[in-house]
């Protein structure tokens, strides 16, 4: 059985990233993952202040909710992580998880001297992405972002859901299309994770 981490990035418990993240949880579980959700907004983490505890072991010296995070982060095959946009990246709760994560990154690459861009290819995220506007270059920035976060946890992009034009909470209720393939994606994350149980 796969094992998934859900993460809610936007400060908005009932928004529309919310909406779509709880549809991809579903299908997921419906597929028969074991799946558990955390919302950042309800954890109390620092920012990274570059302190570079991490340099000793790989783990982050700042105690709080992120070390809880940091193993669930680790031993996860899955991932479905969300954000909002906000100017053009993801939310700052977002960012501040991937921030602390510069523990993992140290660990990887500094402790352990793996190469650079090596991945584990049972491990696989799926990232849910919106905003308000329809400009084409919406999802550069976090795209990148994401990205470069997934490769410090071993993990590919398997895919991406980037919706445009979804500004007010509720909007999504206008796109049933996008929820139905948000538990769509979700489901077929499942599944592509069980091809790599052994
Ligand atoms: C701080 C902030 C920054 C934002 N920046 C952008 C932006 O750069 N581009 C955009 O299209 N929408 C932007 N938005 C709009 C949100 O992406 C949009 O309202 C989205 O639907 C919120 O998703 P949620 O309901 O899941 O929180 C911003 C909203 C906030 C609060």
């Amino acid at each position: 059985m796969a094992n998934i981490l859900a993460i809610y990035g936007s400060p908005r418990r009932k928004g529309n990233t919310a909406r779509l993240t709880a549809q991809a949880v579903a299908g997921a579980r419906e597929a028969g993952a074991q799946v558990e959700e955390v919302v950042l907004r309800d954890l109390k983490m620092s920012p990274c202040l570059e302190i570079y505890g991490c340099q000793k072991n790989g783990r982050c010296a700042i105690k709080d909710d992120f070390q809880d995070l940091y193993d669930k982060l680790k031993s996860c095959q899955g991932l479905i992580l969300s954000s909002p946009i906000f100017f053009y990246t993801v939310s700052a709760h977002t960012k501040i998880m991937m921030d602390r994560c510069q523990s993992l990154w140290v660990k990887k690459y500094w402790i352990d001297k793996r190469p650079f861009g090596e991945l584990d290819p049972a491990k696989k995220a799926l990232f849910i992405c919106l905003g308000a506007t329809k400009g084409k270059k919406l999802f550069d920035g976090a795209l990148l972002t994401v990205k470069y976060f997934l490769d410090t946890l071993d993990m590919g992009l398997w895919k991406s859901l980037l919706y445009r034009g979804l500004d007010y909470e509720g909007d999504i209720d206008k796109e049933p299309s996008y929820l139905a393939e948000a538990r769509q994606a979700g489901a077929d994350l499942a599944r592509e994770l069980d091809n790599f149980q052994p």
